[in-house]
């Protein structure tokens, strides 16, 4: 790696106490450090990007390549990177691992069929599924929100809005529950979780490319899978390879960070109570404005993407006055941009009203989220419903006993108990 001098009063990260609490190590990089070499968990080494200009500029440079194969082979040899188990799954060619020519090629293909009408056309799903899951708690008067409505809303919902039959999704919700552990348990666990979903969405798209050569006719209401398989620019289609290779970066992209927006926005709404009273008036009042805005303002305080996926340099280039070398990691910290005081006024407060919140929570530039128009639909029914539903809703509990998951890329809470009086219900 290039050299940066260290400096012996830089916080320690990725620690337990960092992961409860990253922002004020944020801060002091931003200040003294925005270009910051560290040493992973895993052994690798990489940069950390902290400001917002920079983050802004890193996330959109082409410079940065997205493509593991770009990461030197001597720093590669320290550490892999990626998600676990994708190589030898054959998930190479999604979104988040390519670059220019095919990510555009992949991207417009792929957003011939993921698109905002087919998100819209969900809406009442959505709203079904988030009163099924609340049904089940609801004359509890407790109940954990991650495990038990953060958790399982984002998996059923995918799996319908891909066309996995009803009676395998449990199956999903089991791999899913595996893949998200990965914090805390054994990576090979989320590696054979890879590789049955894996194989499940292969043999899925086999069977309903079979199904849609017998129909023909496109069909109303038809679920995205076969929209992937039917999906053409300029006569070109998708691979079944390709094809499932896409179900599963939407679902893998798609269904943890999900979960933390739910999991962290209640968790802020419940302990920032002016916040929410505010909320909960407007939504009393019929008035779903102040929910669009705060559900953003929730995402920039903090969301559930801590750092961007990997990025490589493919040429020796400087970064706010750091020679980074041809190969290096660059890890942008979406987390400390978006609580950068230079663009945010007032960063570290929770203001659901804030104007101007161009936070970078979905990423910028070419691979800004695909999912952002479904994430909102999810995360704004998830928490108007559950507020309308338990007004009375409060976590149960001392906050300093939640613990966060400690994974490099997704920022979110294992458990988050809550109770409320039966009779709000
Ligand atoms: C719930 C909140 C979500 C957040 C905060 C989020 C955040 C992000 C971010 C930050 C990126 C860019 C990563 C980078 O440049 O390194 C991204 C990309 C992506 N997201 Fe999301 N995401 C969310 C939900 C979803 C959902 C629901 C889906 C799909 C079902 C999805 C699908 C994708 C895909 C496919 C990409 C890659 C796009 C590309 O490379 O062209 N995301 N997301």
């Amino acid at each position: 790696m290039s050299e940066q001098p260290r400096d012996s009063s830089a916080p320690t990260l990725f620690t337990w106490e960092f992961a409860s609490d990253p922002y004020p190590a944020y801060a002091w990089l931003r200040e003294h450090a925005p270009v910051h070499r560290t040493t992973l968990p895993s052994g690798v080494d990489a940069w950390l990007v902290t400001r917002y200009a920079d983050a802004r500029k890193a996330l959109a440079d082409p410079r940065l390549s997205k493509n593991p194969q770009r990461h030197s082979a001597a720093a590669h040899a320290k550490g892999k990177v990626g998600i676990p188990g994708e190589r030898r799954a054959e998930l190479m060619t999604h979104l988040l691992n390519i670059d220019p020519p095919d990510h555009t090629r992949l991207r417009r293909l792929v957003s011939t069929a993921f698109t905002p009408r087919r998100v819209a056309a969900f809406a009442p799903r959505v709203r079904t599924l988030t009163d099924q899951l609340i049904d089940a708690f609801e004359g509890r008067g407790e109940a954990d929100l991650i495990h038990e409505f953060a958790f399982p809303l984002p998996i059923y919902a995918i799996c319908d809005l891909l066309g996995v039959p009803r009676e395998d999704q449990d199956d999903f919700r089991d791999w899913a529950g595996a893949m998200i552990r990965h914090g805390g348990g054994p990576r090979g666990g989320v590696a054979r979780a890879v590789k049955r979903i894996r194989a499940y969405l292969g043999e899925l798209i086999h069977r309903k490319r079979l199904e849609l050569a017998e129909r023909g006719e496109e069909e109303d209401g038809e679920d995205l899978i076969s929209g992937l398989i039917r999906a053409s620019d300029h006569g070109e289609h998708l691979t079944e390879n390709e094809a499932a290779a896409m179900a599963f970066i939407l679902l893998f992209a798609g269904f943890e960070t999900t979960v933390n927006l739910i999991g962290n926005g209640v968790y802020a709404l419940l302990r920032h109570p002016e916040q929410r009273a505010l909320l909960q008036r407007a939504l009393e009042e019929g008035d779903e404005r102040l929910l669009a805005a705060g559900v953003e303002e929730l995402l920039r305080y903090d969301g559930p993407v801590e750092i961007a996926t990997w990025r490589f340099a493919t040429e020796p280039l400087t970064l706010a006055g750091q020679h980074i070398a041809e190969g290096e990691p660059v890890l942008v910290v979406l987390a400390a941009a978006d609580r950068d005081p230079e663009r945010f006024a007032e960063p570290d407060v929770l203001d659901l009203t804030r104007r101007d919140n161009q936070h970078l929570g979905y990423g910028h530039g070419i691979h800004y989220c695909l999912g952002a128009p479904l994430a909102r639909l999810e995360a704004r029914t998830a928490i108007a419903t559950l507020l309308r539903r338990l007004p009375g809703l409060r976590l149960a509990g001392d906050p300093e006993d939640l613990r966060w998951r400690g994974g490099l890329i997704m920022r979110g809470l294992r458990t988050l108990p809550v109770t409320w009086n039966s009779a709000d219900g």
